[in-house]
């Protein structure tokens, strides 16, 4: 590929040792922006990648180094050089970690802040200033093809998720979040006009974008497909009314690449930044309306200062003894890493496998010296799609690699399955069998359609199901051997009916990132307590889930979907949302408020007891949920408004404290806006959605 030529060093002349206040930086855009030709802002505002030969080497080695945007050599102003995410960075041999919908099954704040600390280090140390990998589109159906970029289905944990990991990369350098909106099915999504109604809009698909604005996000990358019959990369009503609008959003709006434009006009006047990652309609065609009046100058002097802040804010943001190669891949983050996937893993279920027996998990060493790992995915480095996403790590350990070195005491057999009758009878040998079975990179991903020769590749799932081969083998291993633990690998909710009452043990590791293998060797053998819980729920069937075709050119999105609609058909799903089993038991007792009455801006303090009621310490994760049983206004059952992990010890009891305030109560009325409604409500905390498991009381809003 032709080399775009750049500024040398990392922020070239906007580099500086002093702190600038938020005045200074206003001032020194300006500047700046006063000092361009017409020529140069627009320049600001499109990829530099020549787009035969940039495509080409786009096609065959994607983001192998920063994607520039906007590079001024005379005012040594840098362009925003991109690297993507979100498993980890996509440039170089970067750190894999688990997948984002495994890390939402991690429910845990902290760990992704830190993770993103170091996905911040790694890109940084590789050239790029801006990391295209906060993906936080909700997933409404599992089918979705990149539901594993996500981080679950409900929009307060995928805000906090999402907010965690912008603050991590911000550290370093700016962070981008995608795709901004209603961006959830894959195979049509350059086709696909997603229909929603304002209030779904604003409450059940926006609320987690808000919150990384909130937490100051520089950059959102708009979706591909249209809303309400708009392309989203020229969507007036989300990007200026509501983005840059209501919620005083002041970073720039990149476009998703290729396809995110389609229409220069639409796009500039539409509020959209950054065409990426060629100049295709920017450019020459922009400059061109400009010239003709039909797009106003004061249009692209916006946006080049949305630019400009954001690279002129970054340059002075960093740690900058941490940016070198050897923080790629460190040993550091490669425990994080390992860490991530241990806190990821969900035990769905452990049972004994003869009655009156001890569960199946974690293996008891004094009985059990020979195990039986069975199935395609045990020695396979199966860390998620193969699209824009992919992370290529020096090395993947493999559940089987894995048992073998780091229990190497134990006799480990191995068959992949693909004779029955030799699979079955290794089975009937070993004191264990272990089944890894699911998805891979060929049954869910990223849809690329066909380029020339290029064949197309990845999309949204078929079936829910495991593949036919696999639940007979699950089933026929269950038969041979009752001790049969199943751990099932993919990016979202598998649906388990055909054999799930066979098995007595079985675990959701989803893509669990290069240091997966001994992660789950851990949890296996109960070096580590596993305290995941589901993002999103696994129903029974696909009856249980709102109305999904891959192939539609027009879609309506409502106001339910996982565990609102199952909580409102009453349905029973698989596994709920927010459940996880661990080697303990925990009792959730003494739900109490501080108050039984606050005003339309009060807060409430909510607390509850948990009780480690067994032998082990764990970490357990306690959610809180809001219900509406009175309300005027059409709405859920139930929402999650808070979570917390905490870890307790065997017979301890800790207080876990949640701050509630009315505003995050609102719903949203299309001629009031956001509106607190006075009167009752419900609370309920506990281990999961699951009504049966939840304690509830309530309170009151007044009126005034
Ligand atoms: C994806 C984005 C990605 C971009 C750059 C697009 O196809 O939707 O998530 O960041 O490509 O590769």
């Amino acid at each position: 590929m032709a080399k775009v030529k750049m500024v040398a060093g990392e922020w070239g002349s906007l580099a500086t040792d002093t702190q600038l206040t938020k005045e200074q930086i206003e001032t020194k855009a300006r500047g700046l922006l006063g000092q361009m030709s017409l020529d140069e802002k627009i320049h600001q505002m499109s990829g530099d990648t020549p787009l035969l030969s940039g495509g080409y080497e786009m096609m065959y080695t994607y983001n192998a180094r920063p994607i520039p945007a906007g590079e001024n050599l005379r005012l040594g102003i840098p362009g925003i050089r991109f690297s993507d995410g979100p498993r980890g960075v996509v440039m170089g041999n970067s750190t894999c970690f688990p997948v984002s919908m495994a890390r939402g099954a991690s429910w845990d704040v902290d760990l992704e802040e830190r993770i993103g600390d170091a996905i911040g280090v790694e890109a940084r140390s590789q050239g790029a200033n801006f990391y295209g990998g906060v993906c936080i589109n909700l997933l409404r159906h599992p089918a979705w093809g990149r539901a594993q970029e996500t981080y679950g289905e409900d929009p307060h944990h995928l805000g906090e998720m999402g907010a965690a990991l912008v603050r991590g990369v911000q550290r370093h350098i700016m962070a981008c979040a995608k795709h901004y909106a209603l961006n959830s099915m894959e195979n049509a999504r350059f086709k696909v006009d997603v229909r929603v109604k304002e209030g779904a809009l604003r409450e059940i698909y926006l609320p987690h974008f808000k919150r990384c604005v909130d937490v100051g996000v520089a950059s959102i990358m708009s979706a591909y497909n249209k809303v309400n019959g708009q392309w989203c990369g020229h969507h007036t009503h989300l990007l200026r009314e509501v983005l840059k609008g209501e919620w005083g959003f002041e970073g720039f709006v990149v476009s998703d690449f290729m396809w995110g434009v389609r229409d220069t006009k639409s796009a500039a006047l539409g509020g959209l930044d950054i065409e990426m990652p060629f100049t295709r309609f920017y450019g020459k065609k922009l400059k061109r309306l400009v010239e003709r009046g039909e797009v106003p100058e004061a249009v692209i002097d916006e946006a080049v200062l949305r630019i400009l802040r954001q690279k002129i804010r970054f340059a002075q943001v960093g740690e900058p003894g941490r940016y070198d190669p050897s923080a790629v891949v460190s040993p550091a983050h490669q425990a994080l890493a390992r860490e991530a996937a241990q806190k990821s893993i969900v035990l769905l279920k452990n049972e004994a496998s003869e009655k009156g027996g001890k569960p199946l998990l974690p293996i008891d060493r004094s009985s059990v010296r020979r195990i039986a790992f069975i199935g395609k995915l045990a020695p396979t480095p199966n860390i998620g799609d193969h699209g824009s996403s992919q992370v290529r790590p020096p090395y993947v350990i493999t559940p089987l690699e894995a048992f073998r070195s780091y229990a190497s005491d134990l006799s480990i057999d191995y068959d992949n399955g693909g004779k029955m009758d030799s699979a079955v009878e290794i089975a009937r040998q070993a004191d264990l069998v272990v089944a890894v079975v699911g998805y891979t990179h060929v049954e869910e991903g990223e849809y690329i359609p066909r380029v020339l020769f290029w064949p197309a590749k990845g999309g949204d799932r078929a079936s829910l199901r495991l593949a036919e081969e696999d639940e007979k083998l699950i089933i026929n291993l269950a038969g041979a051997n009752p001790n049969l633990v199943v751990v099932m690998m993919g990016g979202s909710a598998i649906v388990t009916e055909a054999w799930r009452e066979q098995a007595p043990a079985i675990l959701m590791a989803w893509y669990p990132g290069m240091e997966g293998g001994k992660a789950l060797v851990d949890v296996l053998l109960g070096e580590v307590n596993p305290s995941g819980k589901l993002p999103c729920a696994f129903p029974k069937s696909e009856d249980q889930l709102p109305f999904f075709d891959r192939d539609a050119v027009s879609i309506e999105y409502g106001y339910y979907h996982g565990y609102r609609l199952m909580d409102k058909k009453g349905y029973a799903p698989a596994f709920p949302f927010g459940f996880g089993l661990s080697y303990t038991t925990y009792e959730y007792s003494n739900l109490s408020l501080e108050r039984e009455e606050i005003g339309l801006d009060g807060k409430l303090q909510v607390g509850v007891d948990i009780t480690n009621r067994g032998q082990v310490a764990g970490e357990e994760i306690a959610q809180l949920y809001v219900g509406y049983p009175h309300a005027e206004v059409e709405r859920p059952v139930k929402e999650l408004k808070g979570f917390a992990r905490v870890s307790i010890q065997p017979g301890e009891t800790r207080r876990v404290e949640f701050n509630l305030l009315a505003q995050r109560l609102a719903y949203y009325d299309e001629s009031e806006g956001w509106t607190v409604e006075p009167g009752d409500y419900k609370v309920y905390a506990g281990p999961s959605s699951d009504p049966q498991v939840l304690l509830g009381t309530g309170f009151r809003i007044r009126a005034s």
